[in-house]
């Protein structure tokens, strides 16, 4: 068994990134700026955000973070995205995910300007991800192709199943693993709610893309001896034992799977640390306007 490293592979993909800023602003390119608004105070989602932020210090890019109140209207979040989209100096922005139950996420999403949607989550840009036509790569999908290019995991011909169906991860990742390109190239069959005979599809998976959501759900019963196991889950679980009160957890039992696979994720420390890279490289093509 190996280990897909995130934190490893994040270090040099943002080193690299660092190094790319360097070289387009010693020849005059404007420095990368990206934005985030942030409505509320969810606890997950305080410490993405900061994350995001910190590791654009990181690489030299600017950032700002616009805070909005968890009772803000979605009249007042549209116009919060406005003012983004018409910011000359702001190149690509993010509205973090999960939006207070009132507030429609595809009706703000589809607000953000394709040019500056750096999660890749309008519908233009998943269009033309879908269409094999240059795109901005949702962030998770980024990072799991990212890690399989990298360990130079051979995925044509495979079988692929992808656990969930969510607009951020199952769906882009089902798209992103059969297309004609390496990594691609799979039989993909995507699974949900209301798969039946679940256990016994993933039996027959080369590569297992897990993300559903439910901590350690995936058990050694569920995989074949040798496959590539991705953990995308990231689920806060109460642990009194811990100094922030929890532990994170994914959606794959990790002791009792790791054994039987060729190569897998970790949790933390797998697929989470490498979602930040996608959104990094996305701004930095924003930018350089390699894709709009
Ligand atoms: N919430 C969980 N993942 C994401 C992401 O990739 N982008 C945004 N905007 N929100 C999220």
């Amino acid at each position: 068994m190996q280990l897909l490293d995130g934190k490893a592979l994040s270090t040099i993909i943002k080193s690299e990134i660092k190094q790319q800023v360097e070289e387009w602003t010693a020849t005059g390119g404007k420095k990368p700026h990206l934005a985030a608004i942030l409505v509320g105070n969810d606890g997950a989602s305080e410490t993405y955000v900061a994350s995001k932020i910190r590791s654009c210090e990181e690489i030299g890019f600017s950032s700002t973070l616009v805070r909005l109140n968890p009772d803000v209207t979605e009249t007042e979040v549209l116009a919060a995205v406005q003012t983004l989209n018409n910011d000359a100096d702001v190149d690509g922005f993010i509205v973090q995910l999960p939006l207070p139950k009132h507030i429609s996420e595809n009706t703000i999403m589809e607000a953000i300007h394709p040019a500056k949607d750096v999660d890749g989550f309008h519908p233009i840009n998943v269009g033309r991800m879908c269409k094999g036509l240059p795109a901005y790569l949702s962030a998770t999908p980024f990072g799991i192709l990212e890690m399989l290019q990298r360990a130079t995991i051979e995925t044509s011909g495979k079988h692929c199943v992808v656990i969930g169906r969510s607009q951020i991860v199952g769906l882009p990742m089902s798209i992103l693993m059969q297309r004609n390109a390496n990594p691609g190239n799979c039989t993909v069959t995507i699974c949900h709610s209301k798969t039946q005979n679940l256990k016994e599809i993933c039996q027959t998976a080369d590569i297992l893309i897990v993300a559903l959501g439910r901590p350690e759900f995936v058990t050694a019963d569920y995989v074949k001896e040798g496959a590539v196991v991705v953990d995308v889950g990231i689920t806060r679980v109460a642990d009194p034992s811990k100094k922030s009160g929890f532990a994170i957890k994914g959606d794959v039992n990790f002791a009792d799977v790791a054994p039987k696979t060729s190569y897998i994720t970790p949790v933390p420390g797998g697929v989470g640390l490498m979602t930040i890279c996608g959104l990094l490289t996305n701004t930095l093509k924003a930018t350089r306007k390699e894709i709009y």
